[in-house]
């Protein structure tokens, strides 16, 4: 359908009626190949913009997948790099992707519920923020904020709302209104919706937890160019 190693429309759509957890182990050996992957055209200056003042010696990627953040963290962590995921299907296909990166770390865990207490001066996540609606948004931010050391960074990118004029809005209200429909109808549910974390929109809740955020945009041209990269720094 994306891609001719990609899942086809039936093998999506059997994803999309199991719980979100499963689906992605469903997915997991194609995701590299499909559009929900991370592109690395976001990537690359994302990465050189988070580490312009040099490396880190340890990063926490949350809601890892198949390591698409992690293939750009590694050359800039030097004692410790954590990712994880809830997928164990993903998680097995990161370790296949970074076979080499002795500092790396993977683990099976929620991300509602992570268990670290200032262990790291960086916490990464992409394209992951439509999993976390409501009060999984704040079991989400609390987790990251304990994770991290007074100081320490959680960089993300993100995009704004689009205008309510704007035929992508419009879609992707359409798109949560089918998922609302699927989980009213179909049990576990899957849980992804568009227009989640969108910046400013996610500031105030980023300050309730304990950050200070900015955001740069003009990270990139073209298709992606609305993107902008949030540094949210925990308060000392
Ligand atoms: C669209 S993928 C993004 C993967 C990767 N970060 C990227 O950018 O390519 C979303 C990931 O979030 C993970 N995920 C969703 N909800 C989660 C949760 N509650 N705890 C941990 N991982 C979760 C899924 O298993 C999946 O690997």
């Amino acid at each position: 359908m994306f891609h001719p190693r990609g899942p086809s429309l039936f093998e999506l759509a059997q994803q999309a009626l199991t719980s979100t957890e499963r689906g992605y182990d469903l997915l997991a050996r194609k995701f590299e190949v499909t559009p929900f992957r991370t592109p690395d055209v976001l990537l690359a200056p994302f990465f050189a913009h988070v580490f312009a003042n040099g490396s880190v010696a340890s990063a926490l990627d949350v809601a890892c997948g198949t390591g698409a953040q992690l293939k750009y963290l590694a050359p800039h962590v030097t004692r410790r790099l954590t990712g994880v995921d809830f997928s164990q299907g993903m998680l097995d296909e990161a370790a296949r992707q970074l076979p080499d990166v002795k500092q790396l770390e993977l683990r099976r865990l929620d991300a509602r519920a992570l268990p670290f207490a200032q262990e790291f001066e960086l916490v990464t996540s992409a394209g992951a923020f439509g999993h976390f609606v409501g009060a999984d948004e704040d079991a989400l931010l609390d987790g990251i904020s304990r994770a991290l050391v007074p100081g320490g960074r959680f960089v993300f990118l993100t995009t704004p709302m689009p205008p309510v004029t704007s035929p992508s809005r419009w879609a992707a209200h359409g798109f949560n209104a089918a998922m609302h429909l699927r989980n009213a109808l179909v049990s576990p549910p899957f849980i992804m919706f568009y227009l989640t974390f969108t910046w400013p929109e996610v500031k105030p809740a980023l300050e309730r937890h304990g950050f200070d955020a900015t955001a740069r945009d003009g990270l990139v041209e073209g298709r992606f160019a609305k993107v902008v990269a949030v540094t949210a720094t925990r308060r000392k």
